[in-house]
């Protein structure tokens, strides 16, 4: 399939299902107040979030292992329940507390796809779910695999890809549904550096063409400045807002920018700001 026609399905795909006046939609399209989290009777995990999203944004969480950066995404995803604090959703037009209303995707460390289908039908799946038609099922599949590059693995079985290939299968598949909300677990945390800095290179045009948010966790200082326009720094014990950090480099973001000294100065705070954490901790 060429170029531009990928691009004149995903877009009519992405117009179908966009409320209008959406795209201009205010600050505000995801708010969350006063969240705090516990498991059981055990001590806080997660205290005093409070963040406010803007739609389209793209928000990175970093912090010391074990300090809730997965739990608060599954709780933003609606997997598990804050213990306190709110977690409002602007949706078209209304606002809703649960993001159940929301299209939203996730994508984890792990790919998860299922051995025993072919990477096309892995694709296809959530689609399947979604009672899509199978003639939309498989034009849909399709083109996600174009997209993330994979077609001519299309009809190959997950253990006959890299690793690399297979987190593009699971992009592939989170984004076959058309997401608004993608939720993103370090989702190339197990990658080589060079597949990875390919990756989010091809994970921003791909938010180029569909336009979701994004809440993207991850352990990598330069991931994070690459990717997102926001990034949450938390401390540990419990989770809590450490700083959120302005990543002022204009979209759309190259490979070349990662030798800006632009790019190195963004670096070097969010370091310096995990850094503080750490010896916090110490
Ligand atoms: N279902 C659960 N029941 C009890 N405690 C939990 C549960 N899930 C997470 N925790 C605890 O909550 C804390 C935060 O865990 P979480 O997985 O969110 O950390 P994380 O920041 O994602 O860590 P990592 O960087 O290692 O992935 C940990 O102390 C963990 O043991
Ligand atoms: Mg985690």
């Amino acid at each position: 399939m060429k170029e531009d026609r990928i691009d004149t399905l995903v877009r009519t795909m992405t117009e179908l299902q966009t409320t209008p006046g959406a795209t201009t939609a205010p600050v505000g399209y995801l708010e969350i107040s006063g969240l705090q989290k516990s498991f059981g009777e055990g001590p806080a995990v997660l205290a005093d979030i409070n963040l406010t999203l803007a739609r389209g944004d793209f928000l990175a969480v970093i912090g010391p292992s074990g300090c809730g950066k997965s739990t608060l995404l599954k709780i933003i995803a609606g997997l598990i329940k804050a213990s306190a604090g709110s977690i409002v959703f602007t949706h078209s037009g209304a606002r809703a507390d649960t993001p159940s209303a929301l299209r939203r995707a996730f994508v984890f460390q792990d790919a998860n796809l299922l051995p025993w289908a072919t990477i096309a039908d892995n694709v296809a799946l959530p689609l399947r779910l979604a009672g899509y038609a199978q003639a939309e099922r498989l034009a849909r599949a399709a083109a996600m695999l174009e997209l993330v590059k994979l077609a001519p693995a299309s009809q190959l079985y997950p253990r006959e890809l890299s690793g690399g290939m297979r987190m593009r299968a699971s992009l592939a598949r989170a984004l076959a549904t058309q997401p608004e909300l993608m939720l993103l677990d370090e989702p190339f945390g197990a990658l080589d550096e060079m597949t990875r800095d390919e990756l989010n290179e091809d994970l921003l045009e791909l938010r180029e063409r569909q336009r979701w948010t994004a809440v993207f966790v991850t352990h990598s200082v330069t991931e994070a400045v690459f990717l997102a326009n926001k990034v949450l720094v938390l401390s540990a014990n419990p989770g809590r807002m450490h700083a959120l950090l302005d990543i002022d480099l204009p979209y759309p973001r190259t490979a070349e920018m990662r030798l800006m000294p632009e790019f190195l100065r963004l670096v070097a705070m969010v370091t310096a700001s995990l850094h503080s954490v750490r010896v916090k901790l110490s």
